[in-house]
């Protein structure tokens, strides 16, 4: 079988990410990489052997041959640039979240759909092993249907202050909050219909960071389900885990708890502190990345090659992006909003 050509836009931390995972995976070849800061763009390039350097991704998408191309820009900056490869007919792994403003969801779910090209959004949660597992055991209908969920999915504080350059212009809700709201919307195979949110900042605003500090949501979804959902970028950097991750889910006739930060199966401690290595997220074994946040790319490039139907449709991606702005509304209003944008 002929190998899928890939280029990838964005040569930053994850955009390099995607490149290693290509070239590991048995049907893609990267053909080349493309970012606005050209040393960043060279510097990647001759490190992970890609022959092909862009500053500009029209020319990338004019000149370079590939057949798709992985979108590994700032949160706000998927629109555009979808937008023109969606013309210039590549399918497309967008990283999440689709879009940061309703306008953006709409023009990229059009360009998509007219030109029929294939586009993932790397909901990455889906492949997350317990969140998977208790998926399929939901579904399988033992514990009856949903009645109320908590989902806490919040970030060391690091991942604000050092480890992203555009914190201020994105948010804890558009980098983490998309995938709770996704994964809440996909164990619960509902949508949600009413939403009320609130806000603490300052911590964050202290230290020259221009951005919500935490938000807490209450959601009520069209079957009845009740959920909350947590979202901060303030967790001390003393967390042993960069995430500070907790899931329970109420059921009919069950119940479900997930807990990926603090598990006790593995944890290293000294006098200083005790830290819990990450084995799910994005670990490597004998020099291979492996990890959830990896299989949701290389599945990427498993549907193209087989043409099965992605695990994060167009339509999940659009409606994730559309209710967390329903929470933005919501803070702003100070009161509970209609979740009545979705597609
Ligand atoms: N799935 C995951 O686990 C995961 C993890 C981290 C980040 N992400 C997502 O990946 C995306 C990128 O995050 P990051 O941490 O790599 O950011 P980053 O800042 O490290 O890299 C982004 C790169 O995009 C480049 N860029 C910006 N505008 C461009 C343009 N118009 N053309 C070409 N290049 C451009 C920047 O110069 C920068 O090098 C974000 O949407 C983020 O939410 C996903």
């Amino acid at each position: 079988m002929e190998k899928i050509k890939i280029a990838v836009i964005g040569a930053g931390t994850w955009g390099q990410t995607h490149v290693s995972i290509y070239n590991e995976h048995p049907l893609a070849e990267v053909t080349a990489i493309c970012d606005k800061n050209k040393a960043a763009a060279e510097a990647a390039a001759a490190k992970l052997g890609v022959e092909r350097v862009y500053t500009d991704y029209n020319e990338m998408l004019k000149y370079a041959p590939c057949d798709a191309v992985a979108i590994v820009t700032p949160d706000f900056l998927h629109a555009d640039i979808s937008i023109a490869c969606a013309k210039a007919g590549k399918h497309m792994l967008i990283e999440k979240p689709l879009a940061t403003t309703e306008r953006d969801v709409f023009a990229m779910c059009e360009a998509i759909e007219k030109s029929g090209v294939r586009a993932m959004v790397d909901l990455h949660n889906r492949w997350n092993p317990p969140f998977n597992t208790a998926k399929q055991i939901i579904s399988t209908g033992k514990y009856g249907k949903p009645c109320s969920a908590y989902f806490r999915l919040n970030d060391r504080r690091w991942v604000a202050t050092d480890m992203l350059s555009w914190t201020a212009r994105s948010s804890i809700l558009w980098f983490l909050g998309s995938h709770s709201m996704d994964t809440l919307r996909w164990l619960s195979n509902d949508e949600p219909a009413e939403i009320f949110a609130m806000k603490h900042e300052g911590v964050l605003r202290d230290v020259g960071i221009d951005t919500v500090d935490c938000y807490q949501t209450a959601i009520r979804f069209r079957s009845g389900m009740i959920a909350q959902m947590e979202n901060s970028w303030i967790v001390p950097n003393g967390n042993g885990n960069i995430n500070d991750m907790k899931f329970n889910m109420i059921l009919e006739r069950g119940k479900v708890d997930v807990d990926t930060s603090s598990h006790n199966m593995l944890e290293f401690s000294d006098d200083e502190k005790t830290i819990v290595p990450d084995v799910l997220v994005q670990n490597f074994v004998f020099g291979q990345c492996k990890g959830f946040a990896y299989e949701s790319i290389r599945s990427f490039v498993d549907c193209l090659a087989t043409g099965d139907e992605f695990h994060v449709s167009l339509k999940d991606a659009a409606n994730t992006s559309l209710a967390i702005l329903k929470i933005f509304e919501s803070v702003e209003k100070g009161k509970s909003v209609a979740v009545d944008n979705l597609i």
